[in-house]
């Protein structure tokens, strides 16, 4: 059984409709650890050897987390540039992450078709989430494609609860390495695996 490390950012948290749904109950999932950054470090004094060592605990990493401004909240970043350090995460002798796997799973305002080449945005999500494929890539860490939650504002509780139930699914399905790597590699979204398998 695979050990997964969910770092959850959000700002304003008390105010999310789909991150508190996506949460919910996540933490009781055996094998998953949840951290919310914004609640753990309400001044963003990061206790980096305490984050090394959860990580290096752990198999999987995801960063979860709300899209802000085509991006993640700032303490989520604060988190990578100051946890992921020289000779721990790269460098000749930074190998702790070496193999580990990450996903972002992100819950987005904009629809699928406003991240095309022909929509809204004129770019792909993934294009927007390549410093977090290159960071992994720096870190010796295979990352695997997004968990994304498209068009938030216009859900109603039932479509944010069958990603809720989706999510958890993804979350035991990798726990309990139920895909291979080369089948994420196939798909676009880590969430089409779930449509084309049974669980
Ligand atoms: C400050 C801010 C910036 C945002 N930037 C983006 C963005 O760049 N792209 C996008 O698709 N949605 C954007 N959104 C929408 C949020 O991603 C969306 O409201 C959120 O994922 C919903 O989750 P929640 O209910 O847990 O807050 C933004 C929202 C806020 C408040």
């Amino acid at each position: 059984m695979k050990k997964i490390l969910i770092q959850f950012a959000h700002p304003a948290f008390h105010k999310s409709r789909i991150n508190k749904e996506l949460l919910k109950d996540i933490e009781l999932i055996d094998g998953v650890t949840l951290r919310n950054l914004y609640e753990e470090y309400p001044n963003f004094h990061i206790d980096v050897k305490y984050e090394q060592q959860l990580l290096v605990e752990h198999d999987i990493l995801i960063w979860h987390h709300p899209f802000y401004w085509y991006s993640a909240p700032s303490l989520l970043k604060e988190w990578i540039d100051l946890v992921l350090e020289h000779n721990f995460a790269f460098g000749k002798n930074g190998t702790a992450l070496k193999g580990k796997l990450v996903m972002s799973a992100i819950t987005a305002g904009g629809s699928k078709q406003a991240y095309t080449k022909e929509g809204y945005n004129h770019c792909l999500i993934h294009d927007l989430l390549l410093p977090f494929r290159k960071t992994a890539e720096l870190c010796k860490m295979k990352y695997l494609p997004p968990f994304v939650v498209h068009g938030t504002h216009l859900f109603d509780i039932e479509k944010t609860k069958k990603m809720a139930d989706d999510y958890r699914k993804l979350l035991i399905s990798l726990r309990d390495d139920v895909f291979e790597l080369k089948q994420f590699g196939q798909c676009r979204y880590s969430n089409d695996l779930l449509e084309t398998s049974k669980i």
